[in-house]
Order: structure tokens, then sequence, then C-alpha cells
């Protein structure tokens, strides 16, 4: 009924909230977006702000999905509503209403928004995406290591019945929101950490 309609609109007004550019325009008055890779996550706050505003960032990007998606799963007992809204979640941030449909790259709600399914994965990504950054210094590379291995290991283990679609959804709307990583990278051009 109209009650699924509405958890996907606070789904993706909630995941539309801008942290990243709030948090560094807050904290050191400068816009992510024009900064570096432009983006407004925390790994380009980390570039504007330093530790103290990435932190804030990643988990305030963390907590706007997770929260609602967890509530949904484990309170409503909703699996099929928890993964639609984990996905309008990580859209809202990527084609934020606040930031005129130019919002982030997904990595931090993506993982918010599928800890509640799938707790020791997302773990276990964290852990590995801050191996991969710290040892390429490329923070995309790492995110997409691990949005391509969430993807194929939602689709093959699926915990949840459905949670195949949803993995293979956000995992390809994740990777292709680094697109111009990809690009920049290839030209030589990519940045660092
Ligand atoms: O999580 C964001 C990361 O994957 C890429 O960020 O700023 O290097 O484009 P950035």
């Amino acid at each position: 009924g109209y009650s699924v309609l509405l958890w996907i609109g606070l789904g993706y007004v909630l995941g539309s909230i801008p942290f990243g550019v709030l948090i560094s325009m807050g904290l050191k008055g400068i816009d992510p977006r024009k900064v570096a890779s432009r983006n407004s996550g925390a790994t380009n706050v980390y570039r504007t702000v330093g530790w103290s505003g990435a932190i804030l960032v990643a988990l305030s990007d963390v907590l706007k999905s997770m929260v609602p998606v967890y509530y949904i799963l484990k309170v409503l007992e909703r699996p099929n509503l928890a993964m639609v809204v984990a996905l309008s979640c990580v859209l809202g941030h990527i084609w934020s209403c606040f930031l005129r449909f130019k919002g982030g790259k997904g990595i931090a709600t993506g993982a918010g928004s599928l800890f509640p399914f799938v707790p020791y994965l997302v773990i276990v990504s964290i852990i590995f995406w801050l191996l991969i950054t710290r040892w390429t210094r490329y923070a995309f590379l790492a995110s997409s290591v691990c949005a391509a291995v969430v993807l194929v290991g939602g689709v093959i283990f699926s915990p949840y019945p459905f949670f195949g679609y949803l993995a293979l959804s956000m995992g390809g709307v994740i990777l292709f929101s680094h697109k111009q990583n990809f690009i920049r990278f290839i030209q030589g051009k990519e940045h660092k950490i």
C-alpha cells in the first residue's frame, strides 16, 4: 500500500542528505565538490578536512541508511521492503534531491544499507577497503573491488530471497558511479588519497 511508497520516499530523502558537503562546509568552509576529485564523500572530505571530517562523514553516511533499513528488517520484519529502501537510500545519496541530483558515489551509504542484512560481510569489506586504499592510495580501486565482491557474493550466496537482485542493482549502480574515476585512472590523472 501507501506505506511502501512512503518508506521508499523516506529512504530516498534520508539518502539524499549531503553530510559530506554539510560537514566539510561546517568544519572548514570548503565545499568538497570544488576540490580534488570534486566528490562529496568521506574520501574527498579526508582530502579537504582530514581524518576528523572524514570519519564524521563516513559515520553519518553509513547511519542514514543503516538506521531505517535496520528498523524495517529487524523491528517490522519486512525483508523485501528493507531491500527496496536500502536501494532507495543509495539512489538518494548518488542522485541527491538536495544537490541538484549530483550526489556522491554510494560506498558508505551502500555499506550502511547492507549492514543489517550481512553485517560480517560489510565489516570484512570495510577492512579490505582500508587495506587496499592504504596499499594502492587509490580509494576508488578499494571501493570498486568491494562493490564487485559484494555484488558477486550477494548474487551467489543470497542470504535472503531476492537479495541477489539487491546486490546486483546496488553493486552495479555503485560501480557506475565511479565511471569518472576509471576514466581518470586510465588517463593517469586519478587522485590519490
Ligand atoms: O568512496 C568514494 C571513493 O570510492 C572515491 O572517492 O573522492 O576519490 O572520487 P574520490
